[in-house]
């Protein structure tokens, strides 16, 4: 069994901080990223910040002989870590086609390969939107779906379903589902991070841009929620947590601590954070002091979802081990970096 590893999706945002993690903890790491929302330049930041460089194939996932020539030509990978989709509520919403399309033909042609070449240990992105907007907190994976709210929450239901079908018919291999909650800061190096391309739609960038006068206003929607301070809840979680979430699901299963083959984890920090208590964390950060907007409550928007991570706790022996003050330290860091190269480089993806 070697320890080379499939990251489809490594030059995005999450898939390059888990390269990172991975690389940092003994895995060799192949990446099949076709730039349609990413840049070659992440290769050069994950090569700054381990001193290795990560080859990327850029194979469009959704090209089914593509991606068994890729397969084909490794053939001793260890396992897969599948992040590669569009991420977009609003975009899914305006081009439901693109999003199931994308996520779940890239989806399939992975599990497909995976099968037909003997990859046993496969660990998909999940997400929290699948829980849609529930009432009772916090959410654990035994919490019911219900329908989803977007096509990109669809898609994630239904890659969900679609490997554990797979798993079904298919006992010999292993199956990891990673529910992600609200992904934010950037490597503690301050070396890589996230570049959005276009307008961010999660709330970090959008107050890290707004700090850095790269964007006229920064709006809170809604300030008469049942909350704290009446703006939503959501569960920060520093990317470099998610990352390492990772490294600890392969090497459950390389243990085979699993119980089933097919197994769901919430990776979310534990704890509600309002969109203004975010706001604060990004103040004391930056000394900056934010003159938002305050606007209506936006259709669509869960009041509250914050995470039971006691699953990931007790099996992975995973942990948040960074707050949101850290998360907001490290993406102002990220962002002055990005602002300091200059908005050319940032449309070219720095
Ligand atoms: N960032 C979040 O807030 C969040 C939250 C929950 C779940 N997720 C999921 O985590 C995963 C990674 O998210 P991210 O934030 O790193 O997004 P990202 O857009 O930064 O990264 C996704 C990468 O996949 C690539 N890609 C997309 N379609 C492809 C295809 N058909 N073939 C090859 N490459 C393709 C893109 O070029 C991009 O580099 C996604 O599946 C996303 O749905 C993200």
């Amino acid at each position: 069994m070697t320890n080379l590893v499939l990251v489809t999706g490594g030059t995005g945002y999450i898939g390059s901080h888990t390269v990172i993690d991975l690389l940092q903890h003994g895995y060799s790491v192949v990446s099949a990223d076709n730039y349609s929302r990413s840049t070659a330049a992440t290769l050069d930041r994950i090569e700054a910040v381990t001193g290795q460089r990560m080859i990327n194939h850029a194979v469009d996932l959704t090209d089914l002989a593509a991606t068994r020539e890729l397969f084909a030509r490794y053939p001793s990978l260890s396992g897969v870590i599948h992040f590669a989709a569009f991420k977009s509520v609003p975009e899914s919403v305006a081009d439901p086609l693109l999003y199931y399309r994308n996520n779940i033909n890239s989806l399939n042609n992975v599990l497909a390969c995976c099968a037909e070449f003997g990859v046993r240990d496969f660990v998909f992105s999940s997400s929290c939107s699948v829980y849609g907007n529930v009432e009772i907190m916090p959410v654990t994976e035994e919490t019911p779906l219900p329908e989803a709210e977007s096509p990109y929450a669809h898609t994630k239901q239904l890659g969900e379903a679609i490997i554990r079908a797979v798993a079904a018919a298919r006992p010999q291999d292993r199956f990891i589902l990673l529910r992600y909650f609200n992904p934010g800061g950037a490597h503690e190096s301050g070396l890589n991070g996230e570049v959005p391309l276009g307008q961010p739609q999660n709330l970090i960038p959008n107050i890290t841009r707004f700090g850095a006068g790269l964007q006229a206003s920064l709006t809170v929607f809604g300030t008469d929620y049942p909350t704290r301070d009446g703006s939503c809840v959501r569960d920060y979680i520093h990317v470099m947590d998610i990352a390492h979430g990772h490294t600890l699901a392969l090497q459950y299963l390389a243990q085979s601590r699993n119980s089933a083959n097919c197994e769901v984890f919430n990776l979310g920090s534990g704890n509600g954070v309002t969109v203004l208590e975010a706001i604060h964390a990004f103040e004391r950060a930056s000394g900056l002091k934010l003159n938002v907007t305050y606007g209506p409550r936006r259709a669509g928007d869960v009041v509250a979802i914050y995470a039971d991570n006691n699953k990931a706790r007790n099996l992975l022996g995973w942990q948040a081990t960074r707050d949101i003050n850290t998360m907001m330290e490290s993406a102002w860091e990220w962002e002055q970096r990005l602002a300091g190269k200059g908005m050319a480089s940032r449309k070219a993806g720095t």
